[in-house]
């Protein structure tokens, strides 16, 4: 089964979009076939990996990107995907196997349509509709989310099984965490009465992801506030109960930054004599962490351990 995963969170800025992509290309590396679908406006994933001369082009036409499945509605979610869409300058493939759904600067309009598109069913069935045409295509689809609940952001809430919460070490995001848990459970309601079969929940908040810890930051407290809430969560059924706080956490380097600023993802970087660390063994670890997080996986190793009992 394809595992569907969306990375949220209601601040902006924790690593959303870096932990998408770096795992993205991670998973493709151990062989898996991945989807990314772009659904924040800002286009920064499409931008990092298309890099911006190729996303420029896209920009200007809009031809392919992920709004004209919306409006003017005449194109598919299949219309619009990117295969191997990592490449170097000659166009020779450097993650075979990583597929990118792109957007760009004018997905920001599905939140204020008034005119175009279809008024009478919301993004999210849209996109859910045809995102089953192809979903059987990968083995893990992320969506790389905006920092809110809006419409384009549903689109993954409502797609996805799994959902991640990336945090900073800092109150922020403790609060920011807070305010997710309180809005997916008023969308998990919402959702009974859209008059579906059921099936169209959002999904589960299934962990969170601690990234850019600097050697200053109290990760120790800032971790046990996040656990104290993640628990409650737990018990009133806002997150997921086997959801937890990743054991991986992804220091705050300087390999991230030039990894966007040479349009490459961070494991494709080779290492420098002032990178302190290698992160790159960090999204690989949280890869196979996530990896171990997998349902069917879970289910199996149940399985084993009644048989061995
Ligand atoms: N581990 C890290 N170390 C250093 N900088 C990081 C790290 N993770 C993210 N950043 C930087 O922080 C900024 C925000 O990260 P991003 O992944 O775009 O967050 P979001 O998608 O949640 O807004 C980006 O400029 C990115 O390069
Ligand atoms: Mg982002």
């Amino acid at each position: 089964m394809t595992r569907k995963i969306s990375f949220l969170s209601y601040k902006g800025g924790v690593g959303k979009t870096s932990l998408a992509v770096n795992l993205a290309v991670c998973l493709a590396r151990e062989g898996q076939r991945v989807l990314l679908v772009d659904l924040d406006t800002q286009a920064n994933a499409s931008i990092w990996l298309m890099r911006l001369k190729r996303w420029n082009r896209l920009n200007g036409t809009g031809v392919g990107a992920l709004y004209s499945i919306f409006n003017p509605g005449d194109a598919t979610l299949a219309d619009c995907v990117i295969r191997d869409v990592v490449e170097d300058s000659d166009g020779r493939q450097l993650v075979p196997g990583l597929d990118l759904i792109p957007t760009t600067f004018n997905l920001v309009d599905l939140e204020s349509d008034l005119e175009g598109g279809n008024p009478d069913r919301r993004p999210s069935a849209i996109f859910r509709e045809q995102l089953k045409e192809i979903e059987g295509d990968y083995d893990t689809i992320i969506f790389d989310c905006p920092p809110d609940t809006l419409k384009a952001s549903q689109c993954g809430v409502f797609c996805s099984n799994e959902i991640y919460v990336p945090a900073n070490a800092d109150t922020l995001s403790l609060i920011g965490f807070t305010l997710l848990g309180e809005k997916l459970q008023k969308l998990r309601w919402a959702s009974s009465r859209y008059g579906g079969n059921g099936s169209e929940a959002p999904g589960e908040i299934r962990g969170v992801i601690f990234n850019c810890v600097g050697e200053e930051a109290d990760i120790e407290v800032a971790e046990m506030r996040m656990r104290v809430r993640l628990n409650q969560f737990r018990g009133t059924g806002q997150a997921a109960a086997q959801a937890r706080i990743f054991k991986t956490r992804i220091p705050h380097t300087r390999m991230v930054e030039r990894a966007v600023s040479v349009g490459l993802p961070v494991p494709l970087l080779s290492i420098n004599g002032d990178d302190t660390g290698d992160v790159r063994t960090d999204y690989h670890n949280l890869a196979r962490e996530i990896l171990r997080d997998d349902p069917a996986l879970v289910a199996d190793e149940f399985e084993r351990n009644v048989a061995g009992f």
